[in-house]
């Protein structure tokens, strides 16, 4: 069974998915964290993040490992742990355009197809492109300011910064971030954490 958590940026899909999958006892595995460690191993080889295939070739060359626990997800290249890295402004500012290559995005599709199940999948294509057959979906939405004020605890910047990124980021992941049709929409803005969890666990299937 694989369930699936997608939405726009900063829209809680990771908190919730961590909620669910405790819930249930099994992993979650944020996919959103694969195209962020992309980003940041890029710019810290100076690799141009248009350039699919010296990124793909570096990538290869460091191979990761993901490790998708319930209560967080961690990565590590090597002995090295990326994890604390890979939410900086600098990774946010970047990943969308890495995002949008196909080669990385097919880099992903494949670590996270080779994952066993059963696990909860958080991202933005998850339900549409990587597991169409999952057997529950999920989309989460809430206004950007909403967002801006959630991911203000988590940043440096002040909201109208955070929000005038986040929308920009938005703007570029469109093309990847469509709700599947079968997927269940969550508005999150009014709504408690612990609410969304309820409703998400409520409406699978037994
Ligand atoms: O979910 P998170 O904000 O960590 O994702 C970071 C970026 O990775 C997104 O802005 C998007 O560009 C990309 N992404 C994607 N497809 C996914 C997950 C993330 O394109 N399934």
């Amino acid at each position: 069974m694989i369930v699936t958590i997608d939405g726009v940026a900063a829209s809680g899909k990771s908190s919730v998915a961590s909620g669910v999958a405790r819930a249930l006892g099994i992993p979650y595995v944020s996919s959103g964290l694969l195209y962020r460690t992309a980003t940041l191993l890029g710019l810290e080889a100076g690799l141009e993040l248009n350039d699919a295939t010296a990124l793909l070739a570096h990538l290869r060359a460091n191979p990761l490992r993901l490790e998708p626990r319930a209560k967080g997800n961690r990565v590590w290249v090597g002995e090295r742990e990326l994890t604390a890295e890979l939410h900086s402004s600098r990774v946010d500012a970047g990943v969308s355009r890495v995002a949008a290559l196909p080669e990385v995005r097919a880099w992903v599709d494949a670590q996270l197809r080779a994952l066993p199940e059963p696990f909860v999948a958080e991202g933005r294509d998850m339900g549409t492109n990587v597991f169409p057959h999952a057997g529950a979906k999920f989309y989460l939405t809430a206004s950007p300011r909403v967002r801006a004020e959630r991911r203000a605890k988590e940043r440096p910047e002040d909201v109208p910064a955070i929000e005038a990124a986040l929308t920009e980021r938005d703007r570029l992941d469109t093309v990847q971030s469509a709700p599947a049709p079968d997927a269940r929409v969550i508005d999150t803005g009014p709504l408690t954490l612990d609410e969304v969890i309820g409703a998400v666990l409520s409406e699978l299937p037994e």
